[in-house]
This record gives structure tokens, sequence and C-alpha cells, in this order.
């Protein structure tokens, strides 16, 4: 059976999804062990069938599964030209069943919920996180109580909603809100995956593993990820440092974390070398979904980094924005614009002469537009009106 462990004082606990915070440093607890021969099922279909031995789950049932991962790597061929780029590859995570990469770790956090005997579960969100869990409770046949913050958009509270959770829009600070969820939990034996749960982490390496095969077994030279709690991010390089471990691989590639400037606590903290993060003061930014101020995971994501020779960049919203049209109009893509934080940062990177002409990129392209299509600038979208009888003619003068 696996254990809980901090890895900022080493210290192991056993398992207690209701509280998974060390009690000396109160940082998050991640997955160890137990250690064993890991291989690739290849022969599976369902990604966590395919990646089971990397993964804490005594048994996998694909009654749980909607259908999660086994994600399109795609070439991103005609930004390449236009930015004179090395091989960008986008992994696109919005085809997964909630339209967010967030299904990777719920799969796996429900699991735990059922091998555990637990019938209820519940997220704090702000948005992706809230329908994911919630439609994975669903099919688990699970309760699901979901906390949502209290300027979140109608798109997201229903397309949470629609999946019959409890559902509760909160009023007040949401880093107190994170530490309420956890009480709450276990007073009702309510499992709360949120952002940084270590078996929600375990399911994002299932996504690195998929690249690495997609790259024909080699590993990319960069990954680039928006980072909001840092949940993704850790799970990304847990991935990579497996497949050192197991001698897949002899070089971590380089992470890029990426956040919006408006809300950059952690590329704040990486530009001046410290170890720990302060609180953003007064977040402001488009891409809501990676906007906040007291990332969770924070610490361990500015350790693991400096660690493995990564980097945290943050981009301007001027630049999320042109990211999101530039990958919409030239590669089909139509990202939110939290994802769209990566293509912004790496445009920046390569503006800086960092790349070289044979690097491998690859993008991780997180959430669907289609959740954030209030976000979007109507006045930038051209439209034509005509009416029936005038319609060719316009046609005409508009193709001309
Ligand atoms: C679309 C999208 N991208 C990125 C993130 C950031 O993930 P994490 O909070 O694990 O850092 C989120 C989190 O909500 C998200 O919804
Ligand atoms: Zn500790």
């Amino acid at each position: 059976m696996e254990k809980l462990e901090c890895v900022f004082c080493d210290k192991k606990y056993p398992v207690d999804v209701f509280n998974p915070f060390c009690p000396d440093c109160a940082e998050p607890l991640l997955v160890s062990g137990p250690k064993k021969k890991r291989i690739f099922h290849l022969d599976e279909k369902l990604a966590i069938r395919m990646f089971r031995d990397f993964l804490p789950l005594e048994t996998t049932d694909p009654g749980l599964s909607l259908g999660e991962g086994d994600t399109p790597l795609l070439k991103l061929d005609r930004l390449m030209t236009k930015f004179n780029l090395p091989l960008v590859l986008a992994k696109n995570e919005t085809v997964n069943p909630t339209a967010s990469f967030k299904d990777r770790g719920s799969i796996v956090a429900v699991h735990k919920a059922i091998s555990l005997g637990i019938r209820k579960i519940g997220t704090i969100s702000t948005g992706n996180m809230a329908g994911s869990t919630a439609a994975y409770a669903a099919k688990a046949r699970l309760k699901s109580v979901i906390f949502v913050k209290e300027d979140t958009t109608k798109e997201k509270i229903l397309s949470a909603g629609i999946y019959g959770p409890v559902l509760v829009k909160v009023k007040g600070d949401y880093g107190q809100l994170f530490r309420k969820s956890f009480e709450i939990g276990r007073k009702y034996g309510i499992y709360f995956m949120n952002s940084v749960d270590p078996f929600r982490i375990e399911g994002y390496k299932v996504t690195g593993y998929e690249i690495f095969l997609q790259l024909d077994a080699r590993a990319p030279d960069y990954i680039f990820t928006p980072v909001s709690a840092g949940g993704h991010l850790i799970g990304l390089m847990r991935a990579y440092l497996d497949l050192k471990e197991d001698g897949f691989i002899q070089k971590m590639p380089v992470f890029v974390g990426v956040q919006a400037k408006g809300c950059s606590p952690l590329a704040h903290a990486f530009a001046r070398g410290c170890t720990t993060f302060s609180r953003f003061p007064n977040p402001q930014t488009i891409a809501h979904a990676i906007s906040n101020p007291n990332p969770p995971g924070g610490n361990i994501v500015l350790k693991m980094i400096r660690e493995n020779k990564g980097m945290m960049l943050s981009v301007t919203e001027a630049e999320i924005l042109k990211a999101q049209t530039l990958l919409a109009e030239y590669e089909g893509l139509f990202c939110d614009p939290a994802s769209a934080t990566v293509l912004a940062g790496l445009l920046q990177l390569s503006k800086k002469s960092k790349l070289k002409m044979r690097d491998r990129i690859v993008l991780i392209i997180t959430g669907s537009g289609l959740k954030t299509i209030e976000d979007l600038d109507a006045g930038k979208i051209d439209y034509h009106e005509a009416s029936v009888e005038s319609l060719e003619k316009k046609v005409a003068n508009v193709l001309l």
C-alpha cells in the first residue's frame, strides 16, 4: 500500500484523503511507493489501464471511465512557419470528456474514493474541476459536493450543475474556502479531491507518459503548461522523474510553467530566486482558470522547477489574447485564455533566442474555449450581415 510523503521534511504518513497535508510543514503530501516493476501495457485501449503500473491503484475499473486521455499531439505547422520556430506540438487536452485535463486526475481520485469505501466526493473550483468531479461522481454513482467562487461564470456553473451535484456558490476568500472544504469533508465524510490532491496529481502523470510514447519513446526538450494551484505541473514533472528513474530517459525535459502577469505569484518568486512564494496582491486576469493568488502547491512547484532546471514565466493580457486568436486562426484550436498562456510563453522565450532549431517543444492546451465564451472579445470577431436577397452581392464583395 502506498503512503503519503512530504517532499520538504521527507516524513511519510499513512493515506488520509481527508487531510493530505504535512502536519509539520503544512505543505501538500504526495504519493510515495511502493516500488514495483513498471511496464507500459500497450495492448490496452484505456489510458488508466495502459499506464496502471505507474498509478497508485490496486485495480482499475473501465466502468468508471468516461474515455479520458489518449489525446492527440498536433503539429502546429502554420505557427512554426509564421514565427520561425522549431518543432512545436500541442497536446490537446480540450478533447477530454469534460473538456479539460482535470478528467485525468478525477478518474484516479474516484478510483481511490471507491477503494476506500467513500461514497461522497467534492471539490472547490473556479470551473473546470467542478464539471470534471461532478461528471465522474455521476458515472460512479457517488454523491458530489461542489463549491464554486462567487464570481464563477454562468457557463461554468451550468456545465457543472448539469451532472446533479450539490452545488454551492461561496462568498469569501478562496484560500480560506480551500481549508474549510477539508474541515467539512472530514466531518461529513466527503473526499475533497481539490487541485493538489495526491491522487489527482498521480492521474496527471499519464499525460506525460502519453507524450513520451507519442514522440517514439523520447522526451521532448520543452513542456509548457499553465500553472495555477500547481497540481498539473507537479504531476507532469513526476511522470518524467518516473521515466528517468526507470531508465527510459536520461535527461528531463525543461518544464516551463506559465502564469498570467496579473496573477503570477510563482513566476514572481522564480524571477527573484525565492524558494517560497508570497500571496499575489489583487489578482486580475482574463485567464480565470489560473487566477489563484495563493497556490497550495506553489512551494512544491518552485522546489521541483529549481531541482529540474525548469522555469516559470508570466505573460500579459495582450499576449494571452493574441495567442488565443493565433491558435484558433492558424491551427483550428479553440482554447481558453489559461491554455493560451503556453503559446504566449513560447513566443516570449523564442524572442530571447533560448531555443535551438532541433528542439522539440510540447504545449499543453489544458482547457476548451467553449467554457469561456463570455471572455471572448466579441468586438474583435468580424461578421457581416445581409438579407437573403442581398447575400450573393455581399459575399462577392467580401471575397473580392
Ligand atoms: C484550463 C486550466 N488550465 C490550467 C489549470 C491549472 O492547473 P493547476 O491548478 O493544477 O496548476 C487549470 C486549473 O483549474 C485549468 O482549469
Ligand atoms: Zn513536512
